[in-house]
């Protein structure tokens, strides 16, 4: 029996000796929180991958007539979004699963549980960054841009402590698939960064 049989057994028997009365008990007890888990952590990755990517490309001047810039930024802000609201449900699926016991701070407090307590609190600090992150892009035009674009930046950050809390923790991370999302992600983020890079060189040359 492979880890992920056995993992599959045990919540199952588990599901079975809570013998509890109703859906809510068997959706509780059950591996479906599990599965929700597992995928949305793995789809969240590949969406914070893409908002990465794009807010990149929005940052380079460029646009034409059938794809203009405000185009690409709508695309970077509403796929950021879709990745927030992922993360919600990536959660909730492990706060109300009660295979182990995940309370609501922890996802917020890093480093104060009792389960895996090193690999969930780098989701939480990934998590309070993504926040302070979607918060002061909220109220962007009642900030300093200097202090706005500081706090940006971490979401680089958000995204690589985001991407080791889900390789130290997830079921996945370690077959083919879920080792082939880890490295295409990291290729396309360190592909971004240098073309990042690349456009504050080619700006600073053009206002020395
Ligand atoms: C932006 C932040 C986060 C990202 C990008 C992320 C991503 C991931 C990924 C990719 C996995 C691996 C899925 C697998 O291979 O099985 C995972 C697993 C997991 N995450 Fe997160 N996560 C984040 C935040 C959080 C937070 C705040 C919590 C706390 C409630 C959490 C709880 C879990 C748990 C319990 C698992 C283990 C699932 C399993 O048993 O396989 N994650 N996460």
């Amino acid at each position: 029996m492979t880890d992920l049989q056995l993992e599959l057994a045990s919540r199952l028997a588990g599901a079975a000796a809570a013998g509890g009365s109703g859906w809510w008990s068997d959706f509780t007890h059950g591996p479906t929180l599990w599965y929700a888990n597992r995928a949305t952590g793995v789809v969240l990755v590949g969406l914070l991958t893409l908002s990465t990517a794009i807010g990149v490309v929005s940052t380079a001047r460029g646009g034409s007539a059938r794809w203009p810039r405000f185009a690409t930024q709508a695309l970077h802000r509403n796929v950021s979004l879709l990745a927030m609201t992922l993360l919600a449900l990536h959660v909730i699926s492990a706060v109300v699963d009660t295979y182990v016991t995940i309370s609501w701070y922890e996802a917020f407090v890093p480093f104060v549980g009792t389960y895996k307590p090193l690999w969930l609190g780098l989701g939480a600090v990934s998590l309070d960054l993504l926040l302070a992150v979607v918060v002061t892009s909220l109220v962007r035009e009642r900030l300093n841009h200097r202090r706005w674009r500081l706090i940006h930046v971490s979401s680089y950050l958000a995204w690589g402590i985001g991407l080791a809390h889900g390789i130290g923790i997830g079921t996945d991370a370690f077959t083919l698939w879920g080792l082939s999302v880890s490295v295409l992600s990291s290729l396309v983020v360190a592909v971004s960064v240098v073309v990042r890079l690349g456009t504050l060189v080619h700006e600073r040359r053009l206002t020395v």
